[in-house]
Protein backbone atom coordinates (compact mmCIF):
# COMPACT_ATOMS: atom_id res chain seq x y z
CA UNK A 1 0.00 0.00 0.00
CA UNK A 2 1.29 3.53 -0.70
CA UNK A 3 1.37 5.85 2.01
CA UNK A 4 -1.19 8.60 1.20
CA UNK A 5 1.30 11.10 1.87
CA UNK A 6 3.94 9.84 -0.94
CA UNK A 7 0.60 10.75 -3.47
CA UNK A 8 1.19 14.50 -2.75
CA UNK A 9 -1.57 15.81 -4.86
CA UNK A 10 -2.61 19.33 -3.95
CA UNK A 11 -5.48 20.07 -4.33
CA UNK A 12 -6.66 16.99 -2.84
CA UNK A 13 -8.96 14.95 -5.02
CA UNK A 14 -12.38 14.30 -3.92
CA UNK A 15 -11.64 10.74 -3.78
CA UNK A 16 -7.90 9.14 -3.68
CA UNK A 17 -7.44 5.01 -2.98
CA UNK A 18 -3.93 3.80 -3.38
CA UNK A 19 -2.98 0.84 -4.89
CA UNK A 20 0.12 -1.49 -5.02
CA UNK A 21 2.85 -0.73 -7.41
CA UNK A 22 3.98 1.63 -9.66
CA UNK A 23 3.62 2.76 -13.21
CA UNK A 24 6.41 3.17 -15.30
CA UNK A 25 6.57 5.54 -18.49
CA UNK A 26 9.37 3.73 -20.79
CA UNK A 27 10.39 4.07 -24.60
CA UNK A 28 7.76 2.04 -25.45
CA UNK A 29 4.38 3.84 -23.81
CA UNK A 30 1.97 4.86 -26.45
CA UNK A 31 -1.12 7.09 -25.72
CA UNK A 32 -4.64 5.74 -27.19
CA UNK A 33 -7.26 8.76 -27.24
CA UNK A 34 -10.63 8.01 -28.30
CA UNK A 35 -11.98 11.37 -28.52
CA UNK A 36 -10.54 13.40 -30.64
CA UNK A 37 -11.89 16.34 -29.68
CA UNK A 38 -9.51 16.32 -26.31
CA UNK A 39 -6.23 16.27 -29.18
CA UNK A 40 -4.95 19.84 -28.05
CA UNK A 41 -5.00 19.08 -24.45
CA UNK A 42 -3.50 15.89 -24.73
CA UNK A 43 -0.81 17.56 -27.41
CA UNK A 44 0.31 19.86 -25.36
CA UNK A 45 0.33 18.08 -22.37
CA UNK A 46 2.01 15.17 -23.71
CA UNK A 47 4.70 17.74 -25.57
CA UNK A 48 5.42 19.31 -21.79
CA UNK A 49 5.96 15.56 -20.80
CA UNK A 50 8.47 15.03 -23.56
CA UNK A 51 10.41 17.87 -22.75
CA UNK A 52 11.22 16.66 -19.33
CA UNK A 53 11.54 12.94 -20.23
CA UNK A 54 12.88 13.09 -23.00
CA UNK A 55 10.32 10.15 -24.27
CA UNK A 56 8.25 10.10 -27.34
CA UNK A 57 4.93 8.84 -25.50
CA UNK A 58 3.49 8.87 -28.97
CA UNK A 59 -0.79 9.64 -29.87
CA UNK A 60 -2.69 7.30 -31.14
CA UNK A 61 -6.29 6.86 -32.43
CA UNK A 62 -6.50 3.64 -33.08
CA UNK A 63 -3.36 0.89 -31.61
CA UNK A 64 -4.08 0.29 -28.20
CA UNK A 65 -1.65 1.37 -25.96
CA UNK A 66 -0.79 1.43 -22.22
CA UNK A 67 -2.38 5.07 -21.52
CA UNK A 68 -5.69 5.16 -22.53
CA UNK A 69 -7.59 8.29 -22.48
CA UNK A 70 -11.49 9.09 -23.16
CA UNK A 71 -14.22 11.30 -22.32
CA UNK A 72 -16.60 10.61 -20.59
CA UNK A 73 -20.23 12.73 -20.06
CA UNK A 74 -21.25 11.26 -16.89
CA UNK A 75 -18.50 12.61 -14.80
CA UNK A 76 -19.52 16.28 -13.55
CA UNK A 77 -17.90 19.62 -15.10
CA UNK A 78 -14.23 19.66 -14.50
CA UNK A 79 -14.05 15.83 -13.07
CA UNK A 80 -11.97 13.53 -14.20
CA UNK A 81 -11.34 9.53 -13.38
CA UNK A 82 -7.65 8.26 -13.11
CA UNK A 83 -6.48 4.30 -12.90
CA UNK A 84 -2.69 4.08 -12.66
CA UNK A 85 -2.00 0.36 -12.38
CA UNK A 86 1.57 -1.27 -12.70
CA UNK A 87 1.02 -2.18 -16.50
CA UNK A 88 -1.61 0.54 -17.55
CA UNK A 89 -2.79 4.42 -17.09
CA UNK A 90 -6.58 5.39 -17.70
CA UNK A 91 -8.08 8.43 -17.89
CA UNK A 92 -11.42 9.78 -18.31
CA UNK A 93 -12.39 13.11 -18.87
CA UNK A 94 -15.57 15.16 -18.37
CA UNK A 95 -14.30 17.91 -20.92
CA UNK A 96 -11.15 19.17 -22.14
CA UNK A 97 -10.50 20.96 -18.82
CA UNK A 98 -10.88 17.70 -16.95
CA UNK A 99 -8.35 16.14 -19.23
CA UNK A 100 -5.42 19.22 -18.39
CA UNK A 101 -6.58 18.90 -14.53
CA UNK A 102 -6.21 15.07 -14.67
CA UNK A 103 -3.02 16.21 -16.41
CA UNK A 104 -1.48 17.98 -13.44
CA UNK A 105 -2.64 15.61 -10.88
CA UNK A 106 -0.07 13.41 -13.25
CA UNK A 107 2.73 15.45 -13.28
CA UNK A 108 2.63 15.60 -9.37
CA UNK A 109 2.68 12.14 -8.88
CA UNK A 110 5.65 12.17 -11.29
CA UNK A 111 9.21 13.18 -9.39
CA UNK A 112 9.67 16.61 -9.74
CA UNK A 113 12.21 16.70 -11.97
CA UNK A 114 9.13 16.73 -14.64
CA UNK A 115 9.04 20.23 -14.32
CA UNK A 116 12.73 20.43 -15.64
CA UNK A 117 12.44 22.38 -19.54
CA UNK A 118 15.11 19.81 -20.41
CA UNK A 119 15.72 16.45 -20.61
CA UNK A 120 16.51 14.22 -17.50
CA UNK A 121 17.93 11.08 -18.36
CA UNK A 122 19.09 10.33 -14.98
CA UNK A 123 15.45 9.92 -13.50
CA UNK A 124 12.99 7.26 -12.52
CA UNK A 125 9.74 8.23 -14.71
CA UNK A 126 7.23 6.13 -12.34
CA UNK A 127 4.20 7.15 -11.48
CA UNK A 128 2.45 5.12 -7.85
CA UNK A 129 -0.47 3.17 -8.93
CA UNK A 130 -3.68 5.19 -7.59
CA UNK A 131 -7.21 5.44 -8.75
CA UNK A 132 -8.83 8.66 -8.29
CA UNK A 133 -12.42 10.36 -8.90
CA UNK A 134 -11.61 14.13 -9.23
CA UNK A 135 -14.42 17.12 -9.31
CA UNK A 136 -14.15 20.62 -7.57
CA UNK A 137 -16.11 21.97 -4.84
CA UNK A 138 -16.89 25.29 -6.74
CA UNK A 139 -16.38 26.24 -10.66
CA UNK A 140 -14.64 29.80 -9.21
CA UNK A 141 -11.54 29.12 -8.48
CA UNK A 142 -9.63 32.51 -8.57
CA UNK A 143 -6.19 34.70 -8.16
CA UNK A 144 -6.06 38.38 -8.23
CA UNK A 145 -2.92 39.95 -9.63
CA UNK A 146 -3.13 44.13 -9.37
CA UNK A 147 -0.51 45.35 -12.06
CA UNK A 148 -1.92 48.89 -11.45
CA UNK A 149 -0.03 49.62 -8.05
CA UNK A 150 3.14 47.72 -9.81
CA UNK A 151 3.51 46.81 -13.47
CA UNK A 152 4.14 43.29 -13.99
CA UNK A 153 5.85 42.43 -17.05
CA UNK A 154 3.76 40.17 -19.73
CA UNK A 155 5.98 37.09 -18.91
CA UNK A 156 5.87 37.46 -15.26
CA UNK A 157 1.55 37.48 -15.55
CA UNK A 158 1.70 34.31 -17.88
CA UNK A 159 3.99 32.58 -15.56
CA UNK A 160 1.77 33.64 -12.50
CA UNK A 161 -1.58 31.83 -14.88
CA UNK A 162 0.27 29.06 -15.37
CA UNK A 163 1.23 28.28 -11.42
CA UNK A 164 -1.94 29.00 -10.49
CA UNK A 165 -3.44 26.66 -13.08
CA UNK A 166 -1.66 23.47 -11.87
CA UNK A 167 -3.73 24.02 -8.95
CA UNK A 168 -6.46 23.43 -10.77
CA UNK A 169 -7.16 27.46 -10.80
CA UNK A 170 -9.63 28.74 -13.14
CA UNK A 171 -10.01 32.23 -13.03
CA UNK A 172 -7.52 35.45 -13.21
CA UNK A 173 -8.64 38.46 -12.04
CA UNK A 174 -6.34 41.58 -13.83
CA UNK A 175 -6.74 44.15 -11.68
CA UNK A 176 -5.72 46.65 -14.75
CA UNK A 177 -6.78 50.00 -13.33
CA UNK A 178 -6.69 51.68 -10.31
CA UNK A 179 -5.51 55.39 -8.71
CA UNK A 180 -1.83 54.71 -9.40
CA UNK A 181 -1.52 53.75 -12.71
CA UNK A 182 -3.74 52.67 -16.16
CA UNK A 183 -2.40 49.25 -17.65
CA UNK A 184 -4.69 48.67 -20.66
CA UNK A 185 -4.00 50.26 -23.98
CA UNK A 186 -7.48 52.00 -25.43
CA UNK A 187 -6.24 53.14 -29.05
CA UNK A 188 -9.10 55.43 -29.13
CA UNK A 189 -8.36 57.58 -25.70
CA UNK A 190 -4.35 57.50 -26.09
CA UNK A 191 -3.41 59.86 -23.10
CA UNK A 192 -4.64 56.60 -21.16
CA UNK A 193 -1.68 54.95 -21.69
CA UNK A 194 0.73 58.14 -22.21
CA UNK A 195 -0.12 59.89 -19.12
CA UNK A 196 -1.79 57.39 -16.76
CA UNK A 197 0.45 54.79 -16.72
CA UNK A 198 3.30 56.95 -15.79
CA UNK A 199 4.03 57.94 -11.99
CA UNK A 200 6.63 60.35 -11.06
CA UNK A 201 7.67 57.98 -8.33
CA UNK A 202 6.60 55.83 -5.46
CA UNK A 203 6.39 56.02 -1.70
CA UNK A 204 8.98 54.55 0.15
CA UNK A 205 7.70 52.43 3.43
CA UNK A 206 4.30 51.71 4.89
CA UNK A 207 3.42 54.50 6.72
CA UNK A 208 0.91 56.39 5.09
CA UNK A 209 0.94 59.17 7.53
CA UNK A 210 4.60 60.37 6.38
CA UNK A 211 5.97 60.23 2.81
CA UNK A 212 9.42 59.95 1.35
CA UNK A 213 9.20 59.06 -2.92
CA UNK A 214 12.30 56.71 -4.29
CA UNK A 215 12.57 59.37 -7.09
CA UNK A 216 12.00 56.41 -9.44
CA UNK A 217 9.93 57.04 -11.91
CA UNK A 218 7.41 53.82 -12.86
CA UNK A 219 4.90 52.46 -14.96
CA UNK A 220 4.14 50.28 -17.97
CA UNK A 221 1.13 48.94 -19.96
CA UNK A 222 -0.26 46.05 -22.03
CA UNK A 223 -0.53 46.70 -25.64
CA UNK A 224 -3.79 45.26 -26.79
CA UNK A 225 -1.76 42.44 -28.62
CA UNK A 226 -0.02 41.71 -25.61
CA UNK A 227 -3.25 41.25 -24.15
CA UNK A 228 -4.22 38.84 -26.44
CA UNK A 229 -1.28 36.75 -26.11
CA UNK A 230 -1.61 36.29 -22.19
CA UNK A 231 -5.96 35.44 -23.07
CA UNK A 232 -4.28 32.77 -25.53
CA UNK A 233 -1.65 31.40 -22.80
CA UNK A 234 -4.76 31.58 -20.33
CA UNK A 235 -7.07 29.64 -21.97
CA UNK A 236 -4.59 27.22 -23.26
CA UNK A 237 -4.78 26.48 -19.34
CA UNK A 238 -8.29 26.76 -18.63
CA UNK A 239 -7.79 30.06 -16.91
CA UNK A 240 -10.79 32.59 -18.10
CA UNK A 241 -9.45 35.94 -17.59
CA UNK A 242 -11.62 38.60 -15.82
CA UNK A 243 -10.36 42.27 -16.12
CA UNK A 244 -11.58 44.46 -13.86
CA UNK A 245 -11.73 48.60 -15.02
CA UNK A 246 -12.14 50.71 -11.77
CA UNK A 247 -14.88 53.38 -11.62
CA UNK A 248 -16.33 55.54 -10.43
CA UNK A 249 -13.28 55.46 -7.66
CA UNK A 250 -9.71 54.67 -7.74
CA UNK A 251 -9.71 56.17 -11.10
CA UNK A 252 -7.24 59.02 -10.62
CA UNK A 253 -4.66 57.92 -13.18
CA UNK A 254 -7.37 58.16 -16.10
CA UNK A 255 -8.45 61.22 -14.55
CA UNK A 256 -5.32 62.48 -14.79
CA UNK A 257 -4.92 61.48 -18.53
CA UNK A 258 -8.71 63.05 -19.15
CA UNK A 259 -9.52 65.46 -16.84
CA UNK A 260 -12.70 66.26 -18.34
CA UNK A 261 -14.62 63.12 -16.73
CA UNK A 262 -13.88 64.00 -13.41
CA UNK A 263 -15.65 66.39 -11.28
CA UNK A 264 -12.79 69.80 -10.85
CA UNK A 265 -11.08 70.84 -13.37
CA UNK A 266 -7.85 69.53 -12.53
CA UNK A 267 -5.22 69.34 -12.29
CA UNK A 268 -4.92 65.63 -11.34
CA UNK A 269 -1.78 63.62 -11.44
CA UNK A 270 -0.85 59.93 -10.82
CA UNK A 271 -0.50 59.70 -7.59
CA UNK A 272 2.36 58.55 -5.78
CA UNK A 273 1.87 57.76 -2.31
CA UNK A 274 -0.24 54.50 -1.35
CA UNK A 275 -4.12 55.13 0.61
CA UNK A 276 -7.60 56.16 -0.84
CA UNK A 277 -7.71 58.97 -2.99
CA UNK A 278 -10.68 61.09 -3.44
CA UNK A 279 -10.87 62.09 -6.99
CA UNK A 280 -13.74 59.81 -8.69
CA UNK A 281 -15.30 60.22 -12.45
CA UNK A 282 -18.19 62.77 -12.54
CA UNK A 283 -21.79 61.43 -13.76
CA UNK A 284 -21.83 63.23 -16.94
CA UNK A 285 -22.81 62.23 -19.97
CA UNK A 286 -19.66 62.55 -21.10
CA UNK A 287 -18.05 60.20 -18.46
CA UNK A 288 -20.54 57.08 -19.47
CA UNK A 289 -19.84 57.62 -23.06
CA UNK A 290 -15.95 57.31 -22.02
CA UNK A 291 -16.32 54.36 -20.16
CA UNK A 292 -18.40 52.20 -22.44
CA UNK A 293 -16.14 52.96 -25.08
CA UNK A 294 -13.22 51.51 -22.92
CA UNK A 295 -15.94 48.52 -21.79
CA UNK A 296 -16.04 48.04 -25.60
CA UNK A 297 -12.88 47.57 -26.25
CA UNK A 298 -12.42 45.22 -23.36
CA UNK A 299 -15.29 43.47 -24.20
CA UNK A 300 -13.69 43.11 -27.39
CA UNK A 301 -10.65 41.89 -26.11
CA UNK A 302 -11.65 39.64 -23.34
CA UNK A 303 -14.05 36.52 -23.90
CA UNK A 304 -14.83 36.48 -20.13
CA UNK A 305 -18.32 36.31 -19.42
CA UNK A 306 -17.74 38.65 -16.48
CA UNK A 307 -16.47 42.40 -16.64
CA UNK A 308 -15.36 43.42 -12.77
CA UNK A 309 -15.88 47.11 -12.62
CA UNK A 310 -14.07 47.64 -9.00
CA UNK A 311 -16.78 49.59 -7.33
CA UNK A 312 -14.65 49.83 -3.75
CA UNK A 313 -13.47 52.70 -1.72
CA UNK A 314 -15.43 55.73 -3.20
CA UNK A 315 -15.53 58.73 -1.17
CA UNK A 316 -18.51 60.93 -2.61
CA UNK A 317 -17.49 64.23 -1.07
CA UNK A 318 -16.61 65.53 -4.72
CA UNK A 319 -20.48 64.26 -5.36
CA UNK A 320 -21.33 65.98 -2.39
CA UNK A 321 -19.86 69.50 -3.77
CA UNK A 322 -20.70 69.13 -7.57
CA UNK A 323 -23.79 70.86 -8.85
CA UNK A 324 -23.81 68.01 -12.17
CA UNK A 325 -23.70 64.93 -9.66
CA UNK A 326 -26.47 66.60 -7.85
CA UNK A 327 -28.82 67.53 -10.77
CA UNK A 328 -28.50 63.67 -11.13
CA UNK A 329 -29.63 62.74 -7.84
CA UNK A 330 -32.46 65.26 -8.37
CA UNK A 331 -33.61 64.54 -11.82
CA UNK A 332 -33.63 60.52 -10.84
CA UNK A 333 -35.13 60.85 -7.28
CA UNK A 334 -32.32 59.59 -5.42
CA UNK A 335 -32.15 60.06 -1.68
CA UNK A 336 -28.34 60.45 -2.05
CA UNK A 337 -24.65 59.71 -3.20
CA UNK A 338 -25.03 56.35 -2.40
CA UNK A 339 -28.03 55.98 -4.25
CA UNK A 340 -26.14 57.83 -6.87
CA UNK A 341 -23.24 55.43 -6.85
CA UNK A 342 -25.92 52.64 -7.31
CA UNK A 343 -27.50 54.55 -9.77
CA UNK A 344 -23.91 54.75 -11.72
CA UNK A 345 -23.20 51.17 -11.54
CA UNK A 346 -26.80 50.06 -12.55
CA UNK A 347 -26.35 51.89 -15.57
CA UNK A 348 -22.73 50.62 -16.05
CA UNK A 349 -24.47 47.31 -15.74
CA UNK A 350 -27.52 47.69 -18.15
CA UNK A 351 -24.98 48.60 -20.94
CA UNK A 352 -23.44 45.27 -19.69
CA UNK A 353 -25.96 42.88 -19.90
CA UNK A 354 -27.14 44.67 -23.41
CA UNK A 355 -23.79 43.52 -24.44
CA UNK A 356 -23.96 39.75 -23.30
CA UNK A 357 -21.37 40.11 -20.17
CA UNK A 358 -22.24 39.92 -16.54
CA UNK A 359 -20.79 42.53 -13.77
CA UNK A 360 -18.94 41.68 -10.88
CA UNK A 361 -18.16 44.63 -8.40
CA UNK A 362 -16.57 45.11 -4.67
CA UNK A 363 -19.05 44.69 -1.89
CA UNK A 364 -19.52 48.35 -1.51
CA UNK A 365 -21.92 47.62 -4.48
CA UNK A 366 -24.78 46.71 -2.02
CA UNK A 367 -24.84 50.21 -0.35
CA UNK A 368 -28.06 52.18 -2.54
CA UNK A 369 -28.92 49.03 -3.60
CA UNK A 370 -27.37 46.58 -5.72
CA UNK A 371 -27.70 46.39 -9.63
CA UNK A 372 -30.19 43.72 -10.29
CA UNK A 373 -27.87 40.82 -11.88
CA UNK A 374 -24.92 41.91 -10.35
CA UNK A 375 -22.19 39.67 -8.84
CA UNK A 376 -20.56 40.44 -5.64
CA UNK A 377 -17.04 40.19 -4.35
CA UNK A 378 -17.10 40.30 -0.74
CA UNK A 379 -14.01 41.45 0.40
CA UNK A 380 -14.16 43.38 3.66
CA UNK A 381 -15.40 40.29 5.62
CA UNK A 382 -17.90 37.91 4.87
CA UNK A 383 -20.86 40.29 5.45
CA UNK A 384 -21.66 41.31 2.27
CA UNK A 385 -21.23 38.03 0.76
CA UNK A 386 -24.41 37.07 2.84
CA UNK A 387 -26.60 39.73 2.32
CA UNK A 388 -26.05 39.53 -1.14
CA UNK A 389 -26.51 35.62 -1.46
CA UNK A 390 -29.83 36.40 0.66
CA UNK A 391 -30.80 38.90 -2.11
CA UNK A 392 -30.15 36.10 -4.30
CA UNK A 393 -27.05 37.87 -5.88
CA UNK A 394 -24.40 35.28 -6.61
CA UNK A 395 -21.01 36.19 -4.52
CA UNK A 396 -17.17 35.14 -5.09
CA UNK A 397 -16.04 35.26 -1.23
CA UNK A 398 -12.72 37.11 -0.82
CA UNK A 399 -12.48 38.30 2.53
CA UNK A 400 -9.77 40.55 3.56
CA UNK A 401 -8.48 38.29 6.84
CA UNK A 402 -8.34 35.31 5.41
CA UNK A 403 -7.24 35.57 1.19
CA UNK A 404 -5.27 38.95 0.92
CA UNK A 405 -1.96 38.10 -0.04
CA UNK A 406 -0.42 41.38 0.24
CA UNK A 407 -0.69 40.99 4.26
CA UNK A 408 1.84 39.62 5.96
CA UNK A 409 1.98 35.80 6.79
CA UNK A 410 4.28 35.84 9.65
CA UNK A 411 5.61 38.04 12.32
CA UNK A 412 6.11 41.88 10.28
CA UNK A 413 9.36 42.07 12.05
CA UNK A 414 10.97 39.40 10.01
CA UNK A 415 8.86 39.51 7.65
CA UNK A 416 9.46 41.36 3.52
CA UNK A 417 7.36 44.87 3.97
CA UNK A 418 3.90 44.57 3.68
CA UNK A 419 1.48 46.60 4.63
CA UNK A 420 0.18 48.33 8.12
CA UNK A 421 -3.94 46.98 7.55
CA UNK A 422 -4.82 43.68 9.62
CA UNK A 423 -3.04 40.78 11.05
CA UNK A 424 -0.80 38.73 9.53
CA UNK A 425 -2.37 35.73 7.29
CA UNK A 426 -0.21 32.62 7.94
CA UNK A 427 -0.84 29.59 6.08
CA UNK A 428 -2.94 27.60 8.17
CA UNK A 429 -5.65 30.71 8.28
CA UNK A 430 -6.13 30.57 4.81
CA UNK A 431 -6.37 27.09 4.59
CA UNK A 432 -9.12 27.32 7.42
CA UNK A 433 -10.90 29.81 5.66
CA UNK A 434 -14.37 28.25 4.95
CA UNK A 435 -16.21 30.17 1.76
CA UNK A 436 -19.45 29.00 2.52
CA UNK A 437 -20.98 30.96 6.07
CA UNK A 438 -23.06 28.51 8.42
CA UNK A 439 -25.57 31.37 8.58
CA UNK A 440 -26.93 30.72 5.02
CA UNK A 441 -29.63 28.36 4.50
CA UNK A 442 -28.57 25.41 1.41
CA UNK A 443 -30.52 27.59 -0.69
CA UNK A 444 -28.82 30.79 -0.14
CA UNK A 445 -25.09 28.42 0.11
CA UNK A 446 -25.67 27.58 -3.68
CA UNK A 447 -24.91 31.48 -4.61
CA UNK A 448 -21.43 31.00 -3.19
CA UNK A 449 -20.07 30.12 -6.65
CA UNK A 450 -16.44 30.63 -4.74
CA UNK A 451 -13.25 32.16 -4.01
CA UNK A 452 -10.04 34.09 -4.48
CA UNK A 453 -6.25 35.31 -3.50
CA UNK A 454 -5.84 38.84 -3.86
CA UNK A 455 -2.42 39.84 -4.38
CA UNK A 456 -2.67 43.75 -4.06
CA UNK A 457 1.17 44.97 -4.85
CA UNK A 458 1.36 48.50 -3.07
CA UNK A 459 4.44 47.22 -0.94
CA UNK A 460 5.42 44.52 -3.66
CA UNK A 461 7.36 45.56 -6.55
CA UNK A 462 9.46 42.80 -7.48
CA UNK A 463 8.35 39.74 -8.86
CA UNK A 464 10.35 37.40 -6.27
CA UNK A 465 8.48 39.65 -3.76
CA UNK A 466 4.99 38.84 -5.19
CA UNK A 467 5.81 35.16 -5.51
CA UNK A 468 6.59 34.93 -2.30
CA UNK A 469 3.52 36.44 -0.70
CA UNK A 470 1.24 34.31 -2.89
CA UNK A 471 3.02 31.10 -2.47
CA UNK A 472 2.62 28.58 -0.68
CA UNK A 473 -0.86 30.45 0.64
CA UNK A 474 -2.17 29.75 -3.25
CA UNK A 475 -1.41 26.44 -2.83
CA UNK A 476 -3.64 26.01 0.62
CA UNK A 477 -6.55 27.87 -1.13
CA UNK A 478 -6.37 26.03 -3.76
CA UNK A 479 -7.71 22.66 -1.83
CA UNK A 480 -10.29 25.19 0.17
CA UNK A 481 -11.85 26.22 -3.37
CA UNK A 482 -11.58 22.71 -5.14
CA UNK A 483 -11.19 19.53 -2.27
CA UNK A 484 -14.61 18.13 -0.27
CA UNK A 485 -14.89 20.14 2.97
CA UNK A 486 -15.13 16.92 4.54
CA UNK A 487 -11.45 15.97 3.79
CA UNK A 488 -9.71 18.71 4.60
CA UNK A 489 -6.86 18.64 6.88
CA UNK A 490 -4.20 20.88 7.52
CA UNK A 491 -1.69 18.30 9.11
CA UNK A 492 -2.43 16.15 6.21
CA UNK A 493 -2.23 18.74 3.77
CA UNK A 494 1.20 20.36 5.16
CA UNK A 495 3.04 16.81 4.73
CA UNK A 496 1.80 16.84 1.13
CA UNK A 497 2.64 20.49 0.62
CA UNK A 498 6.19 19.45 1.54
CA UNK A 499 6.34 16.96 -1.03
CA UNK A 500 4.92 18.95 -3.15
CA UNK A 501 7.23 21.91 -2.86
CA UNK A 502 10.30 19.98 -4.64
CA UNK A 503 7.89 20.76 -7.59
CA UNK A 504 8.07 24.95 -6.89
CA UNK A 505 11.41 24.15 -6.40
CA UNK A 506 12.17 22.86 -9.75
CA UNK A 507 9.88 25.64 -10.97
CA UNK A 508 11.84 28.15 -9.34
CA UNK A 509 9.30 29.43 -7.47
CA UNK A 510 10.46 32.14 -4.63
CA UNK A 511 8.14 30.63 -2.19
CA UNK A 512 7.79 31.81 1.43
CA UNK A 513 9.34 28.88 3.31
CA UNK A 514 7.44 26.27 5.87
CA UNK A 515 7.29 27.70 9.45
C1 LIG B 1 -10.26 46.29 -1.94
O1 LIG B 1 -9.42 45.67 -1.29
N1 LIG B 1 -10.34 47.61 -1.87
C2 LIG B 1 -11.19 45.62 -2.81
Amino acid sequence: MQDLETIAIIPAPAEIRPLQGRFRLGPSTAIHLTDPGLEPVVDREVQRLRASTGLELPVTSNEPADIVIASDASIPPEGYRLEVGPDAVRMQAADAAALFYAFQSIRQLLPPEVECEHIRSDVDWSLPAVEIADHPRFAYRGLMLDVSRHFYEVDFVKRFIDLMSRYKFNRFHWHLTDDHGWRIEIPAYPRLTEVGAWRSETMVGNNLKTYAGDGIPHGGFYTQDEIREVLDYAAQRFVTVIPEIEMPGHSTAALAAYPEFGCHSGPYEVPTGWGIKSDIYCPSEATFGFLEDVLTDVMQLFPSEYIHIGADEVPKDQWRDNSLAQEVIAREGLADEDELQSWFIRRIEAFLNANGRRLIGWDEILEGGLAPNATVMSWRDMIGGIEAARQGHDVIMTPKDYVYFDYFQGDPASEPLAGRFGHPIPLDTVYGFEPIPGELTEREAQHIIGAQGNVWTEFISTREHAEYMSYPRAVALSEVVWSPKATRSFEGFSRRLSANLAHLDALGVNYRALD
